[in-house]
């Protein structure tokens, strides 16, 4: 509907994929491919390759993001990294709530919510996931699940601070398992999710929030998912590790 008043995003999240030298040749790899997009691009790395990534993205349309971040600033969390800390060394960007980290890892609404809060504080931009698992579907309460999971990750976030969330839609079946939501299942909940962000923050803020899709997004189904009218951009796994496939989907992103 406005889809003009807002910019796609592509982001690529690399999950526990590549060394820092097999970071530094991948970007070299993506760089020339994307240097025209007429979308953001961004590249979600393991902690350890955002040296690298920062690097090897300087002076490019590639920007850099992480694939989680711990809610307090600092303290005894023995292997955790601070928004706070990411801010620190430059990157822009985290991913949180990944479907991986809630169901691996622990996390809950209520800690995606606190990590939200702090990448906020921290001044970094979220790609903050939701997203139903296949039962939730069968069961019919997809709408349910995600606006449970939106309200609650956004529940201490100011309307003034939406400009630095980017929602992604990502259902769980469709994460790697090369299943795809089809086109109009993509865009009937990333519509929902907008309406969700309509009724809590006003229809200015609905018409800018950038709802993306995720879940075996492809060169290959891109364009159709992309073209829909609520789909701003995609979360991109698998693919976005051949440099090719990730450039073929930013393409569609930019026309
Ligand atoms: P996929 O992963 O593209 O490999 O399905 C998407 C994601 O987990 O963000």
């Amino acid at each position: 509907m406005n889809k003009e008043l807002r910019k796609a995003v592509i982001a690529g999240n690399w999950k526990m994929n590549k060394t820092p030298d097999e970071t530094k040749a991948l970007i070299e790899a993506i760089k020339p491919l994307v240097a025209k997009a007429d979308c953001d691009v961004v590249v979600c790395v393991p902690y350890i390759d955002l040296f690298a990534a920062l690097e090897a993205t300087k002076g490019s349309n590639i920007k850099v993001g992480a694939e989680n971040c711990h809610w307090a600033e600092k303290g005894a969390f023995t292997g955790e990294v601070s928004a706070e800390m990411l801010k620190a060394i430059g990157v822009p960007y985290v991913i949180i709530g990944h479907s991986e980290r809630r169901t691996y890892f622990g996390d809950t609404d209520e800690t995606v919510a606190k990590r939200t809060r702090a990448a906020i504080d921290a001044g970094l931009t979220v790609i903050l996931c939701v997203g139903e698992y296949l039962e939730q579907r069968q069961l019919g309460i997809t709408m349910e699940v995600v606006r449970t999971q939106v309200k609650i990750a956004l529940k201490d976030i100011k309307k003034e601070e939406l400009d630095n969330i980017i929602i992604a839609y990502e259902p769980v079946w469709a994460i790697g398992t090369g299943l795809t939501a089809t086109a109009e299942q993509a865009n009937e909940v990333n519509k929902a999710i907008r309406e969700l962000i309509c009724e809590l923050y006003g229809q200015d803020a609905a018409d800018k929030m950038v709802v993306q899709y995720g879940g075996s997004m492809n060169a290959g189904n891109a364009a159709e998912l992309l073209a829909q009218p609520d789909v701003d951009g995609g979360l991109i796994g698998g693919a976005s590790l051949k440099a090719p496939d990730f450039a073929a989907i930013v393409e569609a992103a930019s026309k």
